[in-house]
């Protein structure tokens, strides 16, 4: 079957903007239950793996399985993984995280788990791959066939999937109130209103972009789980308009990166309203301190302190904490999308990549 772009023009583009529904559908469809058939009560470690995406939806995953549901949790690279000798506890789930379903490594090391007699699990998009074959359980992510090379809405998918996952290790476990339990699921549900939200002001982020994009390198830094989405962004801006980008948990700025600081080394902070905040304003500080351009992606009340331009600041409105890793990558993925549109790149064909990585 032939998918269209519709009146998008690229499929990641028409990718970008599915994520409102995908989600809406997501809220709708209970799989609880489901969800449900996996003890979380007995576990004493889960090691998620996976590779490129997928590996930064499995670290922003750690964050919601330790802070609500105080489960320990490793992450690794499949390709690490398989060839160093991790060690695998009792009661340990090791969780693969695919939209293809096929990638080499992450299959390898799936094998290398099972050989070990762990508990598996696959979250995949490909329901009938083979990781999804293989694993013990699997858990599809739903988020419909994905064209474009660089991934989005498997990205999201994924972690709305991990963050359900997260709330029923919450109840299961009984680390936080009912009530907390109660507040995650209401954060969820208003994640296609948001989404929808930033989405409409996608021309603003055109504007971000056009200037962002006359500068060779750019560094991004973020905090806590932002710091993955943050890595996403540069991931996913290098991958399309191969602009050479790289993040940095913002606390490690000053030990290294900022060596690279002056006016031709532009800073994108994702600066949220939430408990790192004024962590993150002196890190902030740090970069106008060396004439850095800086752009910030956050909320509005960053303006009282900061003194910044229309075109180097894009608003994601005050939002609830837990759900804030998924409405960040929105303008990260629209930023990698204008800025390759600006440049003349192919977008859904970026050169040396492929959608699904099946040899090593
Ligand atoms: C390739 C794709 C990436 C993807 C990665 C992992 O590098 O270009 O977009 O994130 O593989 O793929 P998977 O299918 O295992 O999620």
């Amino acid at each position: 079957k032939v998918i269209s772009k519709g009146q998008h023009g690229s499929y990641m583009e028409k990718e970008i903007f599915e994520q409102v529904d995908l989600l809406k559908r997501i809220s709708l469809n209970n799989h609880a239950e489901k969800y449900s058939t996996l003890n979380f009560k007995t576990l004493n470690k889960i090691t998620i793996i996976a590779c490129g995406t997928s590996y930064y939806a499995a670290s922003v995953a750690k964050f919601w399985f330790e802070k609500y549901a105080n489960i320990l949790v490793e992450i690794d690279i499949a390709s690490e993984y398989r060839y160093r000798s991790p060690i695998i506890i009792d009661n340990e789930l090791t969780l693969f995280v695919s939209q293809s379903g096929e990638t080499a490594d992450t299959l390898a090391a799936l094998r290398y788990a099972k050989s070990k007699n762990s508990q598996t699990l696959a979250l995949v998009n490909v329901a009938n791959s083979t990781i999804a074959r293989e694993a013990k359980f699997t858990f599809e992510i739903y988020a419909g066939p994905e064209i474009g090379v660089a991934s989005t809405k498997a990205f999201t998918c994924q972690l709305a999937v991990f963050y359900n996952l997260a709330i029923e290790a919450a109840k299961q476990r009984a680390f936080i109130e009912r009530d907390e339990v109660k507040q995650l699921e209401v954060n969820f549900m208003q994640l296609p209103q948001i989404i929808e939200k930033v989405l409409q002001r996608c021309n603003e982020m055109k504007v971000v972009a056009k200037k962002l994009s006359d500068y060779s390198n750019i560094l991004f830094i973020g905090r806590g789980a932002l710091t993955a989405i943050a890595q996403e962004g540069a991931l996913k801006l290098k991958e399309i308009s191969y602009i050479h980008a790289e993040a940095y948990a913002a606390g490690e700025l000053k030990h290294g990166p900022i060596a690279l600081l002056d006016k031709q080394m532009p800073v994108v902070v994702l600066a949220p309203k939430n408990s790192l905040t004024d962590k993150l304003l002196s890190n902030i500080q740090e970069v106008q301190a060396r004439n850095a351009p800086l752009f910030i992606i956050g909320d509005s009340s960053i303006r009282d302190y900061i003194n910044i331009q229309e075109d180097e600041f894009f608003e994601v409105a005050e939002i609830p904490e837990s759900i804030l890793p998924i409405v960040s990558v929105v303008p990260m993925q629209l930023l990698a999308l204008y800025s390759a549109q600006i440049l003349g790149k192919n977008i859904d064909q970026p050169r040396n990549l492929a959608k699904s990585v099946t040899v090593e």
